[in-house]
């Protein structure tokens, strides 16, 4: 497994805007948008496919680096926080397609379930996917969300999950179940309780951001 926590200060500032327990749910639900967008331009700086051509500018003609859009990105949010962290990422990438999946995590058993499913039928092959949730805490919601990604003909290594928070249980359940996969977060919490919350943690994101 790879896990990559960026150094980019604009990362530590939502963080901290999120953490803050006085921070109203506006301002959490931008800092949730704008953290998602400056962790997926970390997660794709060496990972978007390019081509080159010629194009006239001006004053003459020139060869030019832009975005391969028949390789679009695949954007995959959990819902509900997923959505907010997801939104500004179809904007900043110039070729994405969305598929949404809404999951629960039952607040007693812990387990998760899907009340939403918009994976296509099959994924193109070699296809890179964002998989997007600001919260990986047992990282049994991740897990499930990864087998239904994998069981639509998608490539563990070409699986990048962004996320806010996350803890060393959820690293380690991930490791284990699929050593392939690459994880951008903002922060490794010391903690997770017998609730399933992360400690310092930011609450619950999805409630704290839809009120
Ligand atoms: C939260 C969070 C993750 C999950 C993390 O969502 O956004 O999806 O729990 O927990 P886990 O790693 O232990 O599985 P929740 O189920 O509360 O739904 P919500 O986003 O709609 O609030």
């Amino acid at each position: 497994i790879k896990v990559v926590v960026p150094a980019h200060p604009l990362v530590k500032h939502w963080v901290s805007v999120l953490r803050n327990r006085d921070t109203p749910t506006a301002a959490f639900k931008t800092g949730v948008a704008e953290l998602g967008r400056t962790l997926t331009y970390e997660a794709t700086k060496d990972w978007l496919p390019t081509v080159t051509k010629e194009v006239q500018s001006p004053l003459g003609a020139c060869f030019v680096e832009s975005i391969d859009e028949t390789q679009p990105i695949m954007i995959v949010p959990i819902l509900r926080a997923g959505l907010a962290f997801a939104e500004h990422a179809t904007s900043l990438l110039p070729s994405t397609k969305t598929f949404h999946l809404g999951m629960a995590r039952d607040e007693k058993t812990l387990q998760p379930s899907v009340y939403l499913n918009k994976l296509p039928d099959q994924f193109p092959d070699g296809c890179r996917i964002l998989l997007m949730d600001p919260m990986l805490a047992t990282s049994g919601t991740m897990a499930a969300a990864i087998e239904l990604i994998k069981d639509r003909g998608a490539d563990v290594e070409q699986i990048r999950i962004i996320s806010a928070i996350t803890c060393p249980p959820a690293i380690e359940r991930l490791r284990k179940k699929f050593p392939g996969i690459s994880v951008y977060v903002a922060a490794v919490d010391p903690v997770l309780n017998e609730k399933g919350f992360m400690i310092p943690g930011l609450g619950d994101a999805g409630d704290r951001i839809y009120g």
